[in-house]
């Protein structure tokens, strides 16, 4: 079977299709034949080397995100069955609970070999049914950007009908957010550098929208919409760059669920916005399995429809990498092997 490696050389380039002998299911595995896989910014970092201070995985498969279907059970698996359309979750051995440095080394797509394969096996206890209106590539963006802005609104900031959410930029996590939150009844506010952007934010269910690249100050600009008192809650995908003008834009007492890298890993940080206001700052690291089924579960009931902006072909991963890199993307790119 052909799978991808990362290899040495530059940037998002740095990868290679190579074969590698087919999987077997052992004890308690299955083995997925992958029918597509998505991409987060964590790939690009991964690929690129130096992601959270770690060495670059050469020879590891990369991608943590995708869905296929069961090919093989091993010894011990019950509640999966050959044929079964399924999604391996992120971190396949995070089950349920709080999450520890165990949990989260068992992340696919960096040190561990992840999606971007014809066949892989993993635990069948990581492996999570996919709602049957979702296409294969709709579904594999459920493991990372799904689950990461699902547990940023009801677990880590316990959003409520009629608060306000907001978001920054119109990627991945975002937009996923973006739809969870309209699905609860809340208030939307998102960011884009970019008007065509906002406007398909809009159609999506976005009630207020603001260009950062046009308003520089748009921390104002979300204390103007919501009466000089802030959002309830916000998905800081930004980080450093971003996250003293979200303390701003977020109310007394309010939440912000940081996941983001998007500029970089560190800055000086305004603490003492954080306490004057109160503001609970929760570190998020996407979900566990058990978080998974659960949004899986408000997907398939509400026949939701997770936003592929492009999809490439197997053949041409490198190309969709580059488009992830260039940001020009609206919610998700995928990769199809169909
Ligand atoms: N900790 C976790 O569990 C976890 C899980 C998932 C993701 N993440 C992190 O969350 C971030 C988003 O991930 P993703 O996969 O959704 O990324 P993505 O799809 O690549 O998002 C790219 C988009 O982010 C927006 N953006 C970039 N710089 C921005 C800035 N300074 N201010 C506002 N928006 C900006 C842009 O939107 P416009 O084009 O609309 O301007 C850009 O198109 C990344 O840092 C990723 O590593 C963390």
């Amino acid at each position: 079977m052909r799978a991808y490696e990362i290899i040495e050389g530059e940037g998002v380039d740095s990868i290679a299709l190579r074969d590698r002998p087919a999987p077997v299911a052992r004890q308690g595995q299955v083995v997925i034949d992958v029918k597509a896989c998505s991409l987060n910014f964590r790939d690009l970092n991964v690929i690129r080397g130096g992601y959270g201070g770690t060495d670059k995985p050469f020879g590891s498969i990369p991608l943590s995100d995708g869905a296929g279907i069961v090919a093989q059970i091993g010894d011990g698996v019950t509640d999966v069955s050959v044929g079964d359309r399924v999604s391996p979750a992120f971190m396949p051995g995070h089950l349920d609970g709080p999450l520890t440095a165990e949990k989260q080394a068992g992340s696919l797509g960096a040190q561990v070999d992840g999606m971007l394969a014809e066949q892989v096996a993993l635990p069948a206890s990581g492996i999570v049914k996919i709602p049957d209106h979702l296409s294969f590539a709709q579904a594999a963006t459920l493991p990372c950007a799904a689950v990461t802005a699902w547990y940023a609104l009801f677990v880590g900031g316990a959003l409520k009908p009629g608060q306000t959410v907001l978001l920054l930029g119109t990627g991945g996590v975002s937009i996923f957010a973006l739809q969870f939150a309209k699905l609860s009844g809340a208030r939307v506010i998102i960011t884009s550098s970019d008007d065509a952007k906002l406007e398909r934010a809009r159609q999506l269910g976005a009630d207020d929208t603001i260009n950062y690249r046009n308003t520089p100050d748009w921390h104002d600009a979300v204390l103007a919409l919501t009466g000089g008192q802030g959002a309830d809650i916000a998905v800081e995908v930004g980080g450093p760059g971003t996250l003293n003008k979200t303390l701003q834009a977020v109310r007394f007492s309010g939440s912000i669920s940081l996941m983001g890298v998007l500029t970089g890993f560190e800055d000086k940080v305004d603490t003492l916005s954080i306490l004057r206001k109160n503001i609970k700052v929760q570190g998020t690291y996407v979900g566990s399995v058990a978080v998974m089924r659960e949004m899986v579960r408000a997907i398939d009931v509400n026949r939701m429809q997770p936003v592929v902006d492009r999809v490439f072909g197997f053949d041409d991963a490198a190309d969709a990498l580059r488009f992830q890199e260039s940001g020009g993307h609206f919610g998700k790119v995928a990769i199809s092997l169909e």
